[in-house]
């Protein structure tokens, strides 16, 4: 069964996509931009935007790094709204839009690139009447991070210049690698920036399904009042990919699936299943009931921790090689491609219930999904034959990407004389019910970075608290060499992932 009934036509999804207010004039200021994500992520996002009318009218980019590109980064960011973003070449913005885009070429220790760049940058305030607003984007590789924002203060472009109302600055994830790294670049981006000025960004929060958990929860009067102990058996989080590592390799030898996933987007998920209603929806509301969910996390044996790396496989059809086999990795690589944790959140809605959660590379399918299993009903009244399916548990699955939407599964009445009963699904999609796909996550982050809205971000204390409950099975891990590769890419991981739930007598959703 699949059934989606709205009550909201097109016109009325367009009107809700449109902003109470435009964010003040500004020009973006991006770091590394001659990286990946510029292209592929950060310019499409800005450009969608742009066509929804959702940009300042004064606007401009700069991007920000070493290699000499000169007037070709325009062009290839036009290329990367095209391909990345799925733009018709002709569109008539496009054109306006690439002329603000701009490249300036420095190495990030450079005093008299900041000296340069300041100019450039009152340059176009006068140009395009961006007012002196800056919003910087860290985007470089993450060494670089306490650099660029030590250079910025020292050239005072932490602080907006005259006749201008902001400066702000996002950074990417990974924001350190352990608990004492995290706390040190906090401690070096907040001298420079105040805690209001900084944007710690995590896309997962950018994502409309993301956010849509805590309607799902908060906006509807059924769900709360099942969503604890009492009714909940356990709860899975899965962030599953089909791609590799991508040509990433220096970057994810130093990374591995937890450092790189499992710490920000399933910590970030898991604080939004889990918390109480906060009083409003507001940053400092949400940052303080997703704390407590953090804080509330028990300590994480070792034993709870199950880790994997892919070997050479078959992943939709394709034959892929080992994480070994990569470029630029080790080949006798000991970082982990798959991570999986057993958590339990000592408080009173939670107490008893296990979160599993689990994310890895080149597995059997994309899927990012959470499970919600209920626990069965306290007596059976119509028992299991040979006819029946099996009565199962009653499962919420909130599924974040692909196919977005929310599934609930319950058993039905086979037609027929006997009891017979089969598991069932009403399955709510987004892009059936309001016929839009929802975006990557960045232009929802980046427009209220502009708007200065922090609710959609990492703060410094939620950071450190998820290293903290991270950095001892790192530092497990780091001593105790594991047999890898210990799962063939295409599958669903390797067998220690499967003991750590079925130890337990449960299985993971394998969607
Ligand atoms: C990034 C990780 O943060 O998230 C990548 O660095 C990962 O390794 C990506 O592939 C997944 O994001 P999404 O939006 O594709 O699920």
């Amino acid at each position: 069964m699949s059934t989606t009934q709205v009550s909201i036509s097109p016109e009325e999804v367009k009107a809700s996509q449109q902003l109470a207010r435009r964010p003040d004039p500004c020009v973006v200021v991006i770091f590394g931009a001659s990286g990946d994500l510029t292209k592929r992520k950060l310019l499409p996002a800005l450009f969608h935007l742009e066509q929804s009318g959702m940009l300042p009218k004064e606007f401009a980019v700069v991007g920000v790094a070493r290699r000499p590109l000169g007037d070709s980064f325009a062009q290839d960011m036009r290329e990367g709204i095209v391909s990345g973003g799925g733009v018709d070449e002709k569109d008539a913005k496009l054109g306006p839009f690439i002329d603000r885009v701009k490249y300036h070429a420095m190495n990030f220790d450079d005093d008299g690139g900041y000296e340069q760049l300041k100019t450039t940058l009152a340059g176009l305030d006068q140009k395009y009447g961006t007012k002196g607003n800056r919003l910087f984007y860290l985007a470089t590789s993450p060494e670089y991070f306490a650099d660029i924002v030590n250079r910025l203060g020292a050239h005072g472009m932490n602080t907006p210049p005259q006749g201008a109302d902001w400066a702000r600055a996002i950074i990417e994830k990974p924001f350190g690698h352990d608990l004492d790294s995290a706390r040190a670049l906090n401690d070096d981006v907040n001298k420079v920036f105040s805690e209001q000025q900084i944007f710690r960004i995590d896309h997962y929060l950018g994502k409309e399904t993301v956010q849509n958990i805590l309607v799902f929860r908060f906006a509807n009067g059924i769900f709360e009042n099942v969503w604890n102990r009492n009714y909940i058996d356990h709860v899975q989080i899965t962030a599953a990919e089909e791609i590799g590592i991508e040509g990433r390799g220096p970057f994810y030898e130093q990374a591995g699936a937890l450092r790189d996933v499992v710490q920000n987007h399933i910590m970030q998920l898991m604080s939004f299943v889990a918390m109480e209603p906060p009083g409003s929806f507001d940053a400092e509301q949400v940052r303080i009931e997703k704390m407590k969910v953090w804080r509330a996390i028990k300590p994480i044996p070792v034993s709870d921790a199950a880790r994997g790396q892919y070997g050479p496989g078959t992943v939709a059809g394709e034959k892929v090689i080992g994480y070994r086999e990569e470029d630029r990795v080790d080949g006798d690589s000991q970082t982990e491609t798959f991570a999986a944790l057993k958590m339990e959140i000592e408080n009173w809605r939670w107490a008893g219930v296990p979160f599993y959660v689990r994310a890895g590379k080149r597995l059997a399918k994309r899927s990012t999904e959470i499970t919600i299993q209920f626990k069965q009903p306290p007596m059976r009244m119509f028992h299991e034959n040979q006819a029946n399916c099996g009565i199962e548990p009653n499962i919420i699955s909130m599924r974040i990407q692909p196919d977005e939407g929310i599934a609930l599964r319950f058993g039905a009445k086979v037609p027929g004389p006997s009891m017979n009963i089969c598991p069932v699904k009403m399955d709510f999609s987004y892009a059936a019910a309001f016929g839009v796909s929802s975006a990557n996550g960045y232009e929802r982050l980046l427009l209220d970075a502009m708007l200065g809205d922090a609710t959609l971000f990492a703060h410094r204390d939620g950071v450190e608290a998820t290293w903290a409950l991270m950095t001892p099975i790192l530092e497990a891990w780091k001593m105790r060499h594991k047999r890898f590769p210990n799962y063939d890419a295409g599958t669903w991981g390797p067998e220690v992932a499967d003991d750590l739930i079925e130890r337990d007598g449960r299985k993971w959703k394998n969607t």
